[in-house]
């Protein structure tokens, strides 16, 4: 039957009935836990500041071409874009976490960016990034078939960043409950549906450090398109929607038009912030 309708029915409509499919689901969930009490309050994150500082802009330069020198400066499958990428960056290097988690290390575009940014704040800075595949694979990695030179774990050797980075391969949640480690710094950026994000904030938030942030990728503010293309990932959002109606002190921070080019001729980012409400 799936099968049937995804032959006749044009492409827009399927996606469309996936994303309706998506945003009852998440409602249908058992409701999880949202401790707040280590989410860093929204006011203390200056955006705009932190995308217009002068040493970062200067320690981004060098690190930009070192790491365009082995990954290229392209928007490769299934990669953060470099604008985006770009973003992380400068969100490291101003928040300065010593403990970062990333789900969803795919070809490693944002896992090096983060990688760099704790080398270059030279505070011992340590991220774990967690992917369901193995995304080292020699033969099978995703980062063959993205057309690179290596796996993220070579790369980083290659940046000579690898000393700042752990490689766990595993569904997230089973890390995220498991670990005693608090996180100064949690990137969600693995699967997409509002199910999963809405159980992978609740495991986040109770393995977050004091002052700790979420950061979201692909949260699209109303479920609507940032792009020309009229692209849509609405699952963040719909999670969002039913995390905040739940707990109305969690905020989410678009991180909206940044100051250089993202994609699509854009400069719009789909970053969000998961902040504390002050
Ligand atoms: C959009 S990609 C991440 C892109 C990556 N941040 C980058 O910049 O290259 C999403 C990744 O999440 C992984 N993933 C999906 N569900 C997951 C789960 N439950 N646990 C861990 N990883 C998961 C997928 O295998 C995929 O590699």
């Amino acid at each position: 039957m799936k099968k049937i309708l995804k032959s006749v029915l044009p492409q827009p409509v399927i996606k469309k009935a996936f994303r309706v499919r998506d945003s009852m689901q998440v409602l249908l969930l058992p409701r999880q836990e949202f401790d707040c009490t280590t989410l860093r309050p929204g006011t203390t994150v200056p955006l705009d500041e932190i995308n217009s500082d002068p040493r970062i802009l200067s320690t981004w330069a060098a690190d930009h071409d070192a790491i365009s020198s082995v990954f290229g400066n392209d928007d490769r499958c299934g990669g953060v874009n470099p604008g985006d990428r770009r973003a992380v960056y400068h969100l490291i290097m101003a928040l300065k976490p010593t403990s970062v988690l990333e789900i969803g290390t795919h070809i490693g575009a944002s896992t090096l960016h983060i990688a760099r940014a704790l080398d270059q704040l030279d505070a011992g800075g340590k991220l774990i990034t967690a992917d369901i595949v193995d995304v080292n694979d020699r033969e099978s990695g995703p980062w063959r078939s993205a057309g690179l030179a290596d796996s993220p774990r070579g790369l980083a050797d290659s940046l000579h960043c690898s000393d700042h980075v752990d490689f766990h391969v595993g569904p997230c949640l089973d890390l995220m409950k498991r670990t005693d480690q608090r996180f100064d710094f949690i990137f969600l950026d693995g699967d997409h549906s509002a199910g999963a994000v809405y159980n992978e904030v609740s495991a986040a938030l109770a393995i977050l450090a004091k002052n700790g942030v979420i950061l979201l990728h692909d949260y699209y503010p109303g479920a609507k398109s940032l792009y020309p293309d009229g692209s849509l990932i609405s699952g963040p959002f719909r999670a969002m929607e039913r995390v905040i109606s739940e707990n109305p002190e969690v905020d989410v921070l678009p991180l909206g038009e940044l100051p250089w080019p993202t994609k699509l001729g854009t400069n719009f980012t789909s970053l969000a912030l998961v902040v504390r409400r002050s």
